[in-house]
């Protein structure tokens, strides 16, 4: 459906996510947020997805982060959110609004509940030290609650390293609701299917920060072939985490049945004690490289016109900051803090 963008008043949000600007994305990014809302997107509704560069802060010079900013939109679109269906919008064009929310939501859960936020804690034990880390990263999940709220989004696509903070947003929402009336719709996490695209290679999960491990969108062909060559998989007739991340990986960006079918008999070989592993490879290689060719020419394409991505922003800032400003009266009328 063709988004009318003049009429005010209109905001049933079903699906809104939110994408960080730290550099280029990687197909779990894809996989995790944007399929989903591509399949919502093509059956019919109006979905939101925003640049999430508030967020990107936490850990970013802000002045690191503009650049990314209209890259993350070429991105959206080359991946297939249509901008005459979707609201597409820059997070700090409603920094007053969400921010501002952010704070009454912040009311609502205590500073020792923040820190038992799995992310957090995870962060805390690898890589952050509460000494050093901004306070940014204990109310990430505040202003991510704040983000849908606004919105009164009722299903987030994301991938299951966000899925601690959409119980936050869950919770912060009955909460408020409960002290202050029924305001916000209580979302729902959206996945594909468990979603946690793993390293191809190395621990952990797919991630800008492994880059030897990530695809990302920007890859040459043959950086993809070098990337995916490498990976590590399975021994003979062994079904491993990582294998089953590799197959979800080709199963999703397979471009058609007689590709998944291909899969399909290839795994089954590799089940009964076959050597195939090779054959599988070239096959997720081929996969990979057709998706990215595509996406790639169409990005080349939108990036040529940056007048056009920062239309497609303005028009976003306009329906995002008459969303928020009423739901803004309500929580403040409802807070009888007018
Ligand atoms: P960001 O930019 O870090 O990640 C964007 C999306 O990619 C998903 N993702 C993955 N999914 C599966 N497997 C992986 N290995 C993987 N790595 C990343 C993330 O889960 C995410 O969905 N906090 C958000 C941005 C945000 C947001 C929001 C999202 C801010 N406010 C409100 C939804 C609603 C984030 O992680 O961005």
């Amino acid at each position: 459906m063709i988004y009318d963008f003049n009429k005010s008043k209109q905001r049933n949000i079903e699906v809104l996510t939110g994408i960080r600007p730290t550099g280029d994305l990687t197909i779990a990014n894809y996989l995790g947020a944007v399929a989903p809302i591509i399949k919502i997107q093509s059956q019919g509704i109006n979905p939101v997805v925003f640049v999430a560069d508030l967020h990107a802060i936490t850990d970013r010079e802000p002045a690191n982060v503009r650049q990314y900013i209209y890259e993350v939109v070429a991105d959206y679109i080359a991946l297939g959110v249509d901008p005459q269906k979707a609201i597409i919008y820059l997070q700090s064009d409603i920094a007053g609004e969400v921010t501002t929310l952010a704070t009454f939501l912040a009311r609502h859960i205590s500073v020792a509940e923040l820190l038992r936020v799995p992310t957090l804690k995870d962060k805390l034990k690898k890589n952050a030290r509460p000494e050093t880390a901004n306070t940014l990263l204990l109310l990430y999940p505040v202003l991510m609650a704040a983000d849908i709220l606004i919105n009164k989004a009722k299903k987030v696509p994301v991938g299951e390293d966000q899925l601690a903070h959409i119980e936050v947003t869950r919770l912060l929402a009955r909460r408020f609701n409960k002290k202050y009336g029924e305001i916000f719709p209580i979302p729902q996490a959206l996945q594909i299917k468990s979603l946690r695209i793993l390293s191809l290679k190395g621990e952990g999960k797919m991630s800008k920060t492994n880059p030897g491990g990530a695809i990302f969108l920007t890859d040459s062909m043959a950086t993809v072939a070098k990337k995916i060559k490498a990976a590590e998989t399975a021994f003979e007739g062994v079904i491993n985490k990582r294998l089953k991340s590799h197959i979800l990986i080709a199963k999703e960006l397979a471009k058609n049945r007689a590709e998944r079918n291909e899969i399909d008999d290839i795994i089954k070989a590799h089940k009964s004690g076959k050597p195939v592993m090779g054959k599988f490879k070239q096959l997720l290689i081929q996969i990979v490289q057709n998706f990215l060719k595509d996406f790639q020419e169409k990005r080349a394409e939108i990036t040529k016109n940056p007048s056009y991505i920062h239309s497609i922003l303005e028009k976003g800032a306009k329906v995002a900051r008459e969303n928020a400003n009423q739901t803004l009266d309500e929580v403040k009328n409802a807070l009888k803090f007018i």
